[in-house]
């Protein structure tokens, strides 16, 4: 099973859907047009069901194949937001929102999902059902945690999700893949440093903050350095220092630093968590100053079932005839890290070639990858659930 020969044919129609979503981005869960488009097509293609609204704004239509022999169902998902980006890639079919842009390849990633579900309506060569997933809000908006929290596993008994993602660098329609973590748990945290403020030329008489919160930046290193087991991996970056006051001469009474931290393991995630409050609040309390330290989990990391990325992988390699397996995990988050916490199953890169970096305004997402990504999402239907 090379590139479906039938994803050629649909080739030019997969291209026009996935520019389309490109000139009309939208952000987060506000992407009602996108996915009224979407449910409409699957309604075209003679989905067996289409359901809106599932995590807001998420869209699920349901497949089901010749037989059904033993109740066997499997998810695929892609994502449809853009993000607040203004588009500088002078394309045709650039952004016609000023501010807003695909420039995660998102649209890429709804169009090749699409394609595979109308060729599966059309051929339906398998034994059970595919679901396929729609998500808002990959952003930063939890739209899969969304979609999760709405019942989408139970509600249509899925047994294994299925993801991919497009990754410039990758030559383009090649495949990339690992089992275990695969995108990391991005947390962010807020420090607030509060001593006393006053002259600089009279120290004595402050809790000096700026010294204090950084020492603390210092300090913090010495978590990743100095508590993290060194075979495993951690970042904890601090991003922004900032006061009220604008003086030379005047210590401001209170400092706020704000960061991210960055893990691949859970037990990691608990350490950074622990690790970032314990030495800003006791070097803070070593100062004379406090320290008041807001950590918030983001997305959880993306792990790949050891099982389910022999799969992927499999399937890819038939595609593309090769898939590189030796790639490092990557420290951006994912929320479909979500739906692989629910159910076993795996998340792929396909290769986009030489391009911009995803989240660069040159980006565009690209449909030479269309083939060998929607010949991926279809085959992992025909190839989990084989036809009867
Ligand atoms: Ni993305």
């Amino acid at each position: 099973m090379p590139v479906k020969n039938r994803f050629a044919e649909l080739l030019p129609e997969i291209t026009a859907w996935r520019r389309d979503f490109h000139e009309h981005p939208e952000l987060l869960y506000d992407v009602h047009r996108t996915a009224g488009r979407v449910a409409a097509l699957l309604r075209d293609f003679g989905c067996d069901e289409v359901v809106e609204g599932i995590g807001q704004t998420g869209v699920v239509g349901v497949i089901r194949g010749r037989s059904d022999s033993n109740g066997r169902v499997i998810g695929l998902r892609a994502d449809m937001d853009a993000l607040p980006i203004t588009e500088q890639t002078g394309a045709e079919h650039a952004s016609k929102t000023p501010g807003k842009m695909h420039a995660c390849g998102h649209d890429g990633h709804t169009a090749m999902l699409l394609g595979a579900a109308k060729y599966l309506a059309e051929t339906r060569n398998f034994d059970g059902t595919a679901i396929v997933i729609f998500q808002p809000a990959e952003e930063g908006g939890g739209g899969g945690d969304a979609m999760i929290r709405d019942g989408l596993a139970e509600r249509w008994n899925i047994q294994e999700f299925y993801g991919m993602h497009n990754m410039p660098g990758i030559p383009v329609g090649a495949f990339a893949i690992k089992p275990g973590a695969m995108m990391a748990a991005a947390d962010q945290f807020d420090i607030t440093v509060t001593g006393k403020g006053g002259h600089a030329a009279k120290p004595h008489e402050c809790i000096d903050t700026t010294l204090t919160a950084a020492q603390i930046i210092v300090a913090l290193q010495s978590v990743v350095a100095r508590n993290i087991d060194p075979l495993k991996n951690a970042v904890i970056s601090v991003c922004v220092v900032a006061t009220d006051s604008t003086a030379h001469n005047v210590i401001p009474h209170v400092v706020r630093l704000k960061g991210t931290a960055r893990s691949l393991d859970a037990e990691v995630r608990d350490q950074l968590e622990e690790g970032i409050a314990r030495v800003a609040t006791n070097i803070a309390a070593a100062m004379g100053a406090t320290a008041e330290v807001d950590y918030q989990r983001g997305y959880p990391v993306t792990v790949n079932d050891d099982q389910a990325t022999v799969w992927a992988a499999d399937v890819a390699r038939e595609v593309a005839g090769d898939v590189d397996m030796t790639m490092q995990p990557m420290m951006g988050g994912e929320d479909f890290s979500y739906m692989l916490n629910t159910r076993p199953g795996a998340y792929i890169f396909v290769g986009n070639g030489d391009t911009a970096m995803v989240h660069h305004p040159a980006y565009d997402f690209n449909d030479d990858a269309i083939p060998a990504g929607a010949s991926w999402y279809a085959g992992m239907v025909e190839a989990r659930m084989p036809a009867a």
